[in-house]
């Protein structure tokens, strides 16, 4: 099944997009990942890329539109994938029609703008393997290292509470306009983040599960 995971930043699209991952084996795709490697890694794109990230803005739309179209060329694709974080504006959704990507289903994660200052002001990630958990409601077991490979974790930059408040800004500007997109083409489902991830995991599963079964 071919997915977008739609929704506000610290949502939870890329913990849902982990767990499903797993489930139906098919490879998770994070945009933001890609982006922050390569800021990592201190490459041409990364470097270009910084300075949008860092205030809270977009990269532009041409720049994660190659990403994608590069991504989705790989082989362990063909059976299915999840977006997570990607299309993010009009063009990005327009892009993936344009190449010919048919996607099943969109999940729109809804969670109100408060709860997301809170969520992000929790949130720790694994700089080496990506893993998202969060202090108070997804702790890795010691609280400090990453339960999947041991590494320190660390507050992402753009966590911020200054730069989460832009982030919401830009999302509710450019990126919320793709549920009239989705649901349009008859492709959006909206989820509503519940407290506790596994919840959210439920109904999640739930809304999958009925697109397979053609419910
Ligand atoms: P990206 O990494 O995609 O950031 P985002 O969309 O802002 O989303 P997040 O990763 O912050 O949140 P999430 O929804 O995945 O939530 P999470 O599961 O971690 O992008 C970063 C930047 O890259 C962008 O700002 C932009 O500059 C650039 N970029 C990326 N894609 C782009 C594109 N297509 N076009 C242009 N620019 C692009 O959960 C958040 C926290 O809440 C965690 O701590 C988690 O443990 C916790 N949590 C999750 N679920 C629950 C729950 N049910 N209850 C309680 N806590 C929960």
């Amino acid at each position: 099944m071919k997915m977008i995971f739609l929704g506000a930043p610290g949502a939870g699209k890329g913990t849902q997009a982990e767990i499903v991952s797993e489930k139906y084996e098919i490879p998770a795709i994070s945009t933001g990942a890609i982006i922050r490697e390569a800021i990592k890694n201190q490459t041409e794109m990364g470097k270009a890329a910084k300075q949008f990230t860092e205030k809270g803005a977009l990269v532009p739309d041409d720049v994660v539109i190659g990403i994608i179209k590069e991504r989705l060329a790989q082989d362990d694709c063909r059976e299915g994938f999840i977006l997570d974080g990607f299309p993010r504006t009009v063009p990005q959704a327009q892009a993936l029609e344009d190449m010919g990507v048919s996607i099943d289903l969109v999940v729109n994660i809804h969670v109100p703008d408060e709860k997301i200052v809170e969520r992000m002001s929790g949130r720790r990630v694994c700089p080496k393997c990506g893993t998202s958990y969060h202090t108070a409601y997804n702790p890795s077991a010691d609280g400090k290292t990453c339960d999947k490979c041991g590494e320190e974790l660390a507050i992402r930059k753009d966590d911020a509470p200054e730069v989460v408040l832009q982030r919401l800004v830009t999302y509710h500007e450019l990126t919320q306009p793709l549920e009239d997109f989705y649901a349009k083409l008859g492709k959006l489902v909206t989820v509503v983040g519940q407290e506790e991830v596994a919840d959210t995991t439920a109904l999640t599963l739930k809304v999958i599960d009925d697109k397979k079964q053609g419910r």
